[in-house]
């Protein structure tokens, strides 16, 4: 929902790690709770899942696909439809033959339900962000009307409504165990910075692993067993340098305008990061309103190829 003239991207060596989401700074957990166990002989899948570096059941990193998480926030509507179908749509397969599918998480409020509807229907997940997309910790009402909201006139079968992103990713320990009341599956808000903290998503049922960066975290328990937490993974510019990786144009200093070959140079070298190692999940979270200024930053380019 938010536009701006460039995209940038920060190679932020005199600031900290920041993770912005949502227009605002968010600086990527990296730190271990010193206070939080889990112990793998009580904590047992599917119910219960302890916070690892490495892939679940002792698999071995080879034996398992890189997966990639690519998410949309906010309304689904003919201004952003568009341009997010041209990512969605491409024509660019699975190995095993099925078509990229992207989660939404969707505002209620200015969103069309025909078209929320196309995306379901077209095999993507619909989850939820609130009804209006308030600027504070979302209390039960904005959680459950925003689900009431999507399953009547999107049609979407509650049982398909399993995820939850808080809006400008501002939780506590209120509102994620509001998120848990709504017998939704999982939470999609906390970000990570997974080169000093990495963990596959967990479920909840003892609290957050690292220190997180909600106001009230890690003084206070988040813990909802059962409830599934999937990070927001940060991106690194390089090894030595963080990157702001916004879902909206960044607007912190000292930011460069990032080209097409900027772009493609971080997103392999986190993806091969990942694929050289323990496979962690990648995740690219992102507002329509980027591709839109990426599509032309990088028509603007020499030789552009898209
Ligand atoms: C989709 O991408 C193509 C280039 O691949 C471009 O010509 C077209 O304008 C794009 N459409 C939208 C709605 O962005
Ligand atoms: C955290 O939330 C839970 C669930 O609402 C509540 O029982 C608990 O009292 C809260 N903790 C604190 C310290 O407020
Ligand atoms: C990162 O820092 C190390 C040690 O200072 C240096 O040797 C290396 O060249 C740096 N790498 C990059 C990509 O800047
Ligand atoms: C990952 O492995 C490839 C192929 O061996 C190598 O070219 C690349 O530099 C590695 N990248 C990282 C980030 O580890
Ligand atoms: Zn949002």
């Amino acid at each position: 929902m938010r536009k701006s003239a460039v995209i940038a991207l920060a190679v932020a060596a005199a600031v900290p790690a920041v993770n912005a989401q949502e227009g605002q700074g968010v600086v990527g957990s990296a730190a271990a709770n010193a206070a939080y166990s889990c112990n793998p002989a009580t904590c047992v899948p599917p119910a219960c899942f302890c916070p690892s570096p490495n892939p679940p059941g002792g698999l071995p990193p080879q034996k398992i696909p890189q997966f990639m998480t690519l998410t949309f926030d906010d309304s689904i509507n003919s201004v952003v439809l568009p341009i997010i179908m041209n990512i969605t749509q491409s024509h660019h397969n699975n190995p095993n033959g099925c078509p990229l599918a992207a989660t939404f998480f969707v505002s209620a409020q200015f969103s069309d339900y025909w078209n929320v509807q196309t995306m379901y229907g077209l095999g993507h997940e619909i989850a939820t962000h609130t009804w209006t997309h308030l600027n504070t910790p979302p209390g039960p009402v904005e959680i459950n009307s925003a689900i009431e909201t999507i399953n009547t006139f999107g049609g979407i079968p509650k049982s398909e409504l399993k995820g939850f992103r808080h809006p400008f990713l501002l939780y506590t320990n209120g509102s994620i165990a509001n998120v848990a009341a709504s017998k939704l599956l999982y939470d999609s808000s906390m970000s990570l910075d997974y080169t000093s903290f990495p963990t596959w998503p967990f479920t909840l049922d003892n609290g957050v692993p690292f220190v997180c960066d909600a106001i009230d975290c890690p003084t206070q328990p988040y813990k909802n067993p059962g409830l599934w937490e999937i990070p927001l993974y940060n991106l690194r510019a390089n090894p030595n340098n963080s990157l702001n990786a916004a879902m909206d144009p960044n607007p912190i200093p000292p930011a460069i305008t990032a080209n097409e070959a900027d772009i493609l140079t971080v997103l392999k070298y986190n993806f091969l990061n990942r694929y050289n190692s323990t496979r962690l999940p990648m995740g690219l979270y992102i507002h329509a309103g980027l591709y839109t200024l990426f599509v032309l930053n990088a028509l603007a380019v020499p030789e552009p190829a898209i």
